[in-house]
């Protein structure tokens, strides 16, 4: 076995792309899929990997160190990595409530940074969010030395994340990475964010609902580019460096809504504006100059190919949507695994 990697949060929407990446492209690596099961982990988004030889599913939370012990434990080869994708991810519950961001994103990360210095790991990738720079006016983009100026509490705790990182490399010379990308969209993104949540209201000629005049931007990039971005930062990006990602593809969501409701054929009358999320930032733009020029990573896909791809990806796998949707998918660990 070349090298295990231990992936954090495999069960979500970016990690679970993430792992079938690594199925496709790197066929002699063992993953380690370290996940809670929070609401927002599926593991029917991996059930094509389950049956891999080299891959295992550890159920565990990244906030107990026995936990992340035993994630370590079943990781084969000498040279391990880890990449943290881990996260409660969903601003508008951060909204509701701070508290499980700060435990996950902030204590959990320590907990498994101590883990991974203790275990002498090869590389941590740091899977962190341009929402840790704050909101942009109508010019301009974040750049990696963009002050951060975090303004919700999901990126507070992503931003607080990013700093232990950081404190990690500088005082124990820790090999870690972190890597911020604007929005993501494409498969098994669970439909409680903007675009498949979109998708699924209307599919069914439910309202959909836009926040305040559904003029504030976001640079919305497709997984699988963001996934070989974060591949190509593990294999050949300069150790304490941070990494932005994004695809220069910025639209208002008034906009975005209109284009998957287009591709569904389903009328605009179905828009319904909402009162807006409190201290919502106004503009998301990221300048991804330094990971194109050091590591050559460019965007594969332009939304005008990827956003009908998204679309038709949702509608042909309607039963992982109505199962996340009634919420049967929280039944599958204890069907598949026994307990
Ligand atoms: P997600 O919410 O879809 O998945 C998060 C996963 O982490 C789930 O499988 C969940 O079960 C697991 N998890 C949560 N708490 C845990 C814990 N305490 N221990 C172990 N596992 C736990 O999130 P996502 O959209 O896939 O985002 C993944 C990462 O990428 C996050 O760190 C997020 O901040 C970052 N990110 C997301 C986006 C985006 O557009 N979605 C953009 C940039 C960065
Ligand atoms: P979201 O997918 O929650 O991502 P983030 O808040 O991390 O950017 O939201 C994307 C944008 O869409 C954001 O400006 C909020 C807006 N939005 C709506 O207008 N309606 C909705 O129902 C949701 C979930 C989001």
């Amino acid at each position: 076995m070349s090298s295990s990697v231990l992936v954090t949060g495999g069960a979500g929407f970016i990690g679970s792309n993430f792992i079938h990446l690594l199925a496709r492209t790197r066929k002699d690596w063992q993953v380690v899929n370290l996940d809670a099961l929070t609401y927002a982990g599926n593991l029917e988004n991996l059930t094509e990997i389950e049956k891999l030889p080299n891959y295992t599913f550890v159920h565990g939370d990244i906030r107990r160190p026995g936990d992340v012990a035993r994630a370590f434990d079943a990781c084969k080869s000498d040279a391990v990595s880890v990449v943290h994708f881990a996260a409660e991810s969903h601003v508008d519950r951060s909204i509701e409530s701070g508290l499980p961001f700060v435990e996950t994103n902030v204590l959990g990360t320590q907990v498994l940074l101590d883990q991974s210095r203790a275990r002498k790991v090869a590389r941590f990738v740091h899977v962190s969010t341009d929402e840790v720079y704050g909101s942009l006016g109508e010019q301009g983009f974040f750049t990696e030395t963009t002050p951060l100026e975090p303004n919700s509490p999901y990126s507070a705790s992503k931003a607080a994340s990013d700093m232990l990182v950081r404190a990690a490399v500088h005082t124990h010379g820790f090999p870690a990475l972190t890597t911020r990308c604007s929005n993501n969209y494409g498969p098994y993104q669970f439909p409680e964010k903007l675009i498949p949540l979109m998708i699924a209201n209307a599919s069914e000629d439910k309202q959909v609902p836009v926040y305040g005049d559904g003029m504030n931007v976001r640079d919305w990039l497709y997984v699988e580019d963001h996934c070989e971005a974060i591949l190509a930062v593990l294999e050949r990006g300069r150790i304490g460096e941070v990494y932005n990602i994004g695809g220069h593809n910025e639209f208002p969501n008034l906009e975005i809504v209109r284009r998957v409701l287009r591709e569904l054929g389903k009328p605009e009358s179905l828009i319904r504006y909402v009162k807006d999320r409190p201290g919502h930032d106004r503009r998301y733009a990221i300048d991804a100059g330094k990971i194109e020029r050091e590591l050559g990573w460019r965007p594969r896909l332009t939304f005008e190919v990827a956003l009908p791809l998204t679309v038709r990806w949702y509608q042909s796998q309607g039963e992982w949507l109505q199962r996340v949707r009634n919420g049967a998918y929280r039944d599958y660990y204890a069907r598949q695994y026994g307990s």
